[in-house]
């Protein structure tokens, strides 16, 4: 019985139409997709087990840490820390740079993630999921801190996994867009989504309205002007769920710049970079509302950066709302 193609398969095959390829992505999406389902099985326990609750601490954006954070973070970093394939990591949960200790070998690149995004709905049975992007590594016997802060333009493999009821890794190497899902009852990731290319138009918007007193008078009326147009506005929280639903069915996601907060909550590195890179390889957009994110030179590793990403129309339409001039609010 044919169990359909499997991640590795699906790596395997893409890895023949690339000159030069080594295999070192397919050995490192397969390690990142273990590490995935170790994280996915505590979060389906995750209201039984330890790893639910606050740990009490707050990390470097003054966030509440959860269990699963640290438990997602260090399960990545063991996952993948003796590969002989990065020379660093860095994360949402690490305030600096995490070199691959000397008694591992190094490889030519870095991974950057956000263990677990939507944290916030950990304890409430909502999806929730773990971001990443690699990046080339200029000297891996010295990774720095600036081998992290590229331009998104320049990574070489973008992905995220979703645990849900049905848990997909989805991810993109420049070719395309590709989705696996997890079959439990053995346990691999199988081809469910090739080629993914959303929607032209959105059918969704996804924002938190209950903070448009906060947003430039242009973003709300640009807001306002989606409602009665047939659009449905879905929000779950978790960005990672959002975007993906939105790229499935058409949508635009938006956390705008605000007043107290110029560069809005989500962070360019290790949230706007990697699903920038999906959404513009899957037929879409993300923009800052002003400028493509993917050509953004990060200062640093934790920066923030408003974004708007998704149905290119949409996100072309909300750059244009951006233009107008100040006084003739949209
Ligand atoms: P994280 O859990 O990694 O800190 O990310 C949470 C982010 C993102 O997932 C979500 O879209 C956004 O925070 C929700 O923010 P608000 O609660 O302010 O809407
Ligand atoms: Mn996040
Ligand atoms: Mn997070």
């Amino acid at each position: 019985m044919d169990i359909g193609t499997t991640l590795t398969r699906f790596l395997i095959e893409q890895q023949r139409h690339l000159p030069g390829a080594t295999g070192t992505f397919t050995a490192l999406l397969e390690e990142i997709a273990i590490a995935a389902k170790i994280v996915g099985r505590e979060v389906n326990k995750a209201g039984l087990a330890k790893t639910m609750g606050l740990t009490g601490r707050t990390n470097i954006h003054g966030e509440a840490v959860q269990a699963l954070d640290d438990f997602a973070n260090w399960t990545i970093i063991r996952a993948l820390d003796h590969t002989g394939l990065l020379a660093a990591m860095a994360s949402e949960e690490m305030e600096e740079v995490f070199p691959i200790p000397e008694h591992h070998p190094r490889g030519p690149y870095v991974l950057v993630f956000d263990p677990v995004d939507g944290s916030s709905n950990i304890d409430v049975n909502v999806s929730i999921g773990t971001i990443f992007s690699i990046y080339r590594c200029a000297d891996p016997e010295h990774p720095q801190v600036s081998d992290f802060l590229r331009r998104g333009r320049e990574q070489l493999c973008a992905g995220y996994v979703i645990d849900s009821y049905s848990p997909i890794l989805v991810y993109t190497t420049g070719s395309g867009v590709h989705g696996f899902t997890l079959d439990p009852t053995i346990g691999e990731f199988l081809l469910s989504h090739e080629d993914l290319q959303i929607p032209t138009q959105a059918t969704i918007y996804s924002v938190n309205e209950a903070r448009s007193p906060t947003w430039d008078p242009r973003v709300r009326g640009y807001v306002d002007g989606l409602k009665g147009t047939g659009r449905s506005a879905r929000y779950i929280g978790s960005l990672v769920a959002d975007f993906h639903r939105n790229l499935l069915k058409g949508g635009i996601f938006l956390y705008p710049a605000e007043v107290r907060a110029p560069n809005g909550k989500l962070r360019l590195v290790y949230e706007a970079n990697p699903l920038a890179f999906i959404i513009e390889q899957a037929g879409g957009s993300a923009s800052t509302g002003h400028t493509r994110i993917l050509d953004v030179r990060p200062e640093s590793l934790h920066e923030r950066v408003p974004l708007v990403i998704g149905s290119p129309q949409d996100v072309a339409e909300f750059e244009a709302a951006l233009r107008a001039p100040q006084e003739q609010q949209v």
